[in-house]
This record gives structure tokens, sequence and C-alpha cells, in this order.
């Protein structure tokens, strides 16, 4: 027998954009026009797009169908460095009300502009965000990503506002203020990275707070990989709910999607703004279901509007579910330049996170080293003991953590067992891999 379970009906229900609600076909009737307008804004104002479509032989009239985002070429990293700064900007620079840039590990930085229709539609995103992760209007927010050039401060900041919530700014860094204004202020909410919450858990414990005792209920976690395993750690370790939020500066910065607290099932992208495609090392599109590099159209983005900007993200395409109109993405545990080659095996350092997290006795604190002599590649996973175990059990937990990167990595690792408080903490996007080739 088969039943049919009604649509739910929380108070979820009653706060819901119109968009959340629509059915898939008003959605991507909404998604076309404003494709076609952005292909039409892009081309008319940006030289690199009009150069670029030329060059295809696609006119912004060809954009007929939401498939028709298939003609388009594509935007990387590097067509932003050559037109650095504001190359780009689709708009006068009299309408550019702001500008964000992402510090990059190598080269320029990558300058985004927003118009203030663009910063209106962020901070609607980011409220947005924040409901679907169970934060309401009236409570607090502890805001710890970092403010200034990087979109996670601000952004997050003017989408608490937006909410109706109150915004606590405390942005990254000095740990133990965070901690004392977690203690004093009584958040329901914090905002940072999912590597910098274990920092302050850790700090909440050297000052004598139980870090599951104090008011935060909800985590609302991204700006780099983090995996399931990291949540049930960060659930555990503080008594709340960790959702992922999602976002890139080129795109927009935090709030591209977001997961709903109810299912915890990876990223819904905000479809209404935002067009996905997933597509293989050739760049030919993937379907659904398929995983390879995250790739998105700007739909309503004045000042900055991206056509199939490359991510290097990568991750599937899934159906949706809490809002089953707009799509969701798995949650994103690997970069196409994160990859390490070791010795001809492929690994995510995000692997090694999940097998970590997996043994009882070790602690979250590791670092990746690379190392080569002569033709040969080698890493060193370097991990603190645990403070409160005897040393015969901390080496016993290294040999099965090499074991275990072995057998479902596929590749020998050294392990090296470091003394407690040694290695590097976070304060933001965690650098958690050391090329020394
Ligand atoms: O990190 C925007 C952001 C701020 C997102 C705060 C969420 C919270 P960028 O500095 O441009 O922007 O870095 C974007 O970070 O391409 C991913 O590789 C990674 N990233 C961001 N969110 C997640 C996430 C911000 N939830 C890059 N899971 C992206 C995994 C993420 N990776």
């Amino acid at each position: 027998m088969t039943t049919h379970a009604p649509a739910p009906t929380t108070d979820l229900d009653l706060d819901l954009d119109l968009e959340e609600r629509m059915t898939r076909d008003e959605l991507e009737a909404l998604q076309l026009k404003r494709l076609q307008w952005t292909v039409r804004h892009a081309y008319e104002n940006v030289p690199l797009y009009t150069r670029k479509l030329d060059e295809a032989g696609v006119a912004p009239t060809d954009i007929r169908s939401l498939e028709d985002v298939h003609l388009l070429p594509f935007t990387t990293k590097a067509d932003l460095r050559e037109t650095y700064p504001f190359g780009m900007f689709a708009v006068p620079m009299s309408q550019v009300a702001r500008i964000h840039a992402s510090s990059g590990t190598t080269g320029r930085p990558t300058v985004v502009g927003y118009t203030t229709g663009d910063l209106d539609r962020w901070a609607d995103l980011v409220a947005r965000s924040l409901r679907a992760s169970g934060v309401r209007p009236g409570m607090k927010v502890h805001n710890a990503y970092g403010y200034g050039l990087f979109t996670g401060g601000l952004g997050a900041h003017a989408g608490i506002e937006r909410l109706g919530a109150t915004v606590i700014p405390v942005s990254g860094g000095q740990t133990a203020r965070q901690v004392q204004l977690i203690n004093d202020f009584e958040p329901d909410a914090i905002m940072c990275t999912p590597s910098y919450l274990l920092t302050i858990a850790d700090a909440m414990e050297t000052a004598g707070i139980d870090p599951r005792a104090t008011s935060l209920r909800v985590a609302i976690l991204g700006a780099e990989p983090w995996t399931n395993e990291m949540r049930h750690t960060i659930e555990r370790r503080l008594n709340i709910d960790a959702v992922d939020i999602y976002g890139l500066s080129e795109v927009m910065g935090p709030g591209v999607g977001n997961e709903c607290v109810e299912t915890k099932d990876g990223p819904h992208i905000w479809e209404d703004h935002f067009l996905p495609e997933v597509i293989d090392d050739d760049g030919n599109p993937l379907p659904d279901g398929e995983r390879g590099e995250l790739v998105f159209t700007s739909l309503t983005k004045e000042a900055f509007p991206v056509l199939r900007y490359r991510t290097r993200d990568l991750t599937r395409l899934l159906p949706g579910t809490a809002r089953p109109s707009m799509r969701r993405i798995e949650k994103i545990t690997g970069r196409n330049d994160d990859m390490i080659i070791l010795r001809g095996v492929n690994l995510f350092p995000t692997q090694i996170e999940e097998i970590v997290l997996g043994i009882e006795t070790l602690t979250p604190h590791f670092v990746l080293e690379l190392t080569r002599s002569g033709q040969l590649d080698a890493m060193t996973v370097r991990i603190e003991r645990h403070p409160d175990l005897p040393r015969e059990t901390c080496e016993a937990a290294a040999i099965v953590l090499a074991q275990r990167i072995k057998v479902h990595i596929g590749t020998s690792v050294e392990v090296k067992l470091e003394e407690p408080g040694t290695l590097p903490r976070s304060d933001g996007k965690y650098k958690r891999v050391y090329d020394l080739r």
C-alpha cells in the first residue's frame, strides 16, 4: 500500500519567499526570463563577454530555452584576473555601491562589485538562508566571519539584519574574546567556518566553559569544504545543529545556497537567482546526479553578471527536498585544485578528515605535509595527540589511521603525533595542506 504524506505545514511555510514556493515550471519560466536579461546585459556592457559571445557566434537572441545556456562560453578565474580590477563590471562605477575581493593564493585578487540592488538581493538571500537554517527574527546571531574585503562578514551581516535578527558583528580572530562574548551576550546562532568553530570550542574548554552548555542552538557554517563527519563532531561537541551555507565571491558571496535544518542534506541552490550546471573535465554538461565541476550563471546580478562561471567546486545536482522546486548540491567536500595526487592516487583532504573523525581517540587537529625525495612523493599526516589519553592509546590510534588511509584511499602515508596545542589553529578558512615539494 502506498501512502501519500500530506504536504508539511510547519511554521516555515508561512515565512517562505514566494519564489521558494513556486512550482518547478513557474521557477523555470522565471529563470528563462532572467537568463535572457543577463545574457543581453553582459553582452552589451562587458567587453570580455561581447568578445567571447561574438567568437562563439552566439547572440543574446539565441537564448530561447534554459538549455541554450550550453551555447554560452565559460568564464574562469583567469578571465577575472585578465580584466583586473574592474574590467568585468557591467555598470558605470558611479552605480557600484560596494567592492569585495578574494585574496586568492597566487597572483592578483579577484575583484567583484555590487549595485545597491545587488546588495539588496544578497541580503534577502542570506536572510532566506538563515531562515532555512532555523534562525528566526528576534534571535541573536554571533557573526565570526571576517569583515572586510572577504564577502563572509559583511554578506552575513546584512542578511542577519534583513531577517530581523540581532547581529553581533565580531568578525574573525581573538578567540578568547569570542568565547567571552558568546558567554555574556548569549547568542542563539553563530556564523563562522567549521574549522574555526572547533577552535572556539577548544577555547571554551580552556576558559572552563562547557561547549555543550552555551546559549548556541545553531551554527551556519561554510566558506571551506567540510564533511558530514565534521558536522556530527561539531553537533556532538557543542550540542547544536550545524547547517551548511555555500557561496563564492565571483557569484555573490555567502548565500548562493543553503541547507535546510530539517533535512541537512546538502545546500539548496537559490535557483531563482543562480542557474547551476555540472560539467565534466572537458566542459560537457552532465545530467543531474552525476559528479563534476559546478558552474553558475547569475540571473539577477547587475554590477557583476557571470556567464557559466567555473567554480572548481566538485559536486552533483540533486532533486529538491525541503524546497521541492529548487535543486540541491551534494555537500561540497573538495575543489579540483585541492586534489592531491600522491604516487598516482587522487585524494582530497576531506577524505582524511572523514577518517580522522571516525577514530574517537584522535583529535580533529591535523595538517597534511607533502614532500618529495628523489622521484617519490610522500605525505605525512601531522596530528595532535589527545591531551587526556595515555600516549600508548594515541600511538595505537595513529597506526589505525595509517591503516585506514591505506585501505580506504589506497596510499601509504606517515602519521606523526604532535603535542597538544602545537599545530596552527583555524581563524577562518583553514590551511590544511603544506606542499613542501
Ligand atoms: O567563502 C563565501 C562564503 C562566506 C561562503 C561565508 C559561505 C560562508 P570565497 O572566499 O570566494 O567566498 O570562496 C569561495 O569557498 O568556491 C568553495 O570552494 C568554498 N566554499 C564556500 N562555501 C563552502 C561550503 C566565500 N559551504 C569558495 N562548503 C568556494 C564547501 C565552500 N566549500
